[in-house]
C-alpha cells in the first residue's frame, strides 16, 4: 500500500520526561530553522520537565492528563486524541513519551505520529535501548526517527544517524552523546518532512511529493 503525504506544519508534542528533545524542537522553531508550529504539548506525567519547558517557551496549550483517571489505555488515548484534534494539529510528535499507544490512537493518526528512538532500529527496541546496546557490545549505535505503527518501535524509518560507542562509555555518557545527536536529527527530519513530504510504501519511506500547505 502506498500513501502520499502533503504536509501541514501544526504539531502536538507528547512527552513524559525531561523534555530535551522538545526543547530542541522549540528552539529550532523559534529560530526559523524548523518550520513547525507547536500548538500543543501534552504529557502523561504532571511533573514532567517537558511541561515547564513548554510553558517557559510560551506554547499556547500545555496539558497533562493522568492515566489513572481513565479506565484503560484506549480511553486515555482517546482523551489525548481529543486534545490533539481540538488544537487542530496535523502531526503527533513523540519526544520521550513513555506509554505504548493503543491501536485505535495509532489508526486515528495513521502515518502522522513520529517517534525518536535512541538506537539504530531494528536493533534495540524498547525502553532500555542505550543500556541494551552497551551490554551487547556494539561499537556503533545511534538514533532513529520513525513513523509509529502498532509494533513497538517498529514503524517505517524516516531518518537515522550513527553514534560511536567508546570503550569507557557508561550508559549515561553514551546517552548524553545520543541526546546531542537527537537534538540535531529531530528538527532536521521534521523540517524535511514538512518541506518535501513523503510517501509510505509498505515499510519504506520515499521523500518528496508534498509541500507545506495551510
Ligand atoms: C530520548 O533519548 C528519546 O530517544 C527517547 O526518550 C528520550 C527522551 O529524552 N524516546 P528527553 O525527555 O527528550 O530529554
Amino acid at each position: 500500500m502506498s500513501v502520499e503525504h502533503v504536509c501541514k506544519n501544526r504539531i502536538a508534542i507528547m512527552a513524559s520526561g525531561k523534555g530535551s528533545n522538545l526543547q530542541a524542537i522549540l528552539k529550532a522553531a523559534a529560530s526559523g530553522a524548523c518550520p513547525v508550529d507547536v500548538r500543543l504539548v501534552l504529557s502523561d506525567a504532571r511533573n514532567a520537565g517537558a511541561l515547564t519547558i513548554a510553558r517557559d517557551a510560551g506554547v499556547s496549550q500545555v496539558s497533562s492528563l493522568n492515566p489513572k483517571d481513565y479506565r484503560d489505555r484506549t480511553t486515555f488515548d482517546l482523551a489525548c486524541a481529543k486534545h490533539i484534534e481540538a488544537a487542530h494539529c496535523d502531526w503527533v510528535v513523540l519526544a520521550g513519551y513513555m506509554r505504548i499507544l493503543s491501536s485505535p490512537f495509532v489508526a486515528r493518526f495513521r502515518h502522522r505520529i513520529i517517534n525518536i528512538h535512541p538506537a539504530l532500529l531494528p536493533s534495540f527496541p524498547g525502553a532500555h535501548a542505550v543500556r541494551d546496546a552497551l551490554e551487547y557490545g556494539v561499537k556503533i549505535t545511534g538514533v532513529t526517527v520513525h513513523l509509529v505503527d502498532e509494533v513497538l518501535d517498529g514503524g517505517p524509518i524516516l531518518a537515522q544517524t550513527s553514534v560511536p560507542v567508546r570503550d569507557d562509555d557508561t550508559e549515561e555518557s553514551l546517552h548524553n552523546r545520543i541526546h546531542t545527536a537527537e537534538h540535531a536529527l529531530y528538527p532536521t527530519t521534521l523540517k524535511r518532512m514538512l518541506a518535501s513530504g513523503f510517501r509510505v510504501t509498505d515499510r519504506t519511506i520515499t521523500w518528496g511529493g508534498g509541500n507545506i500547505s495551510e
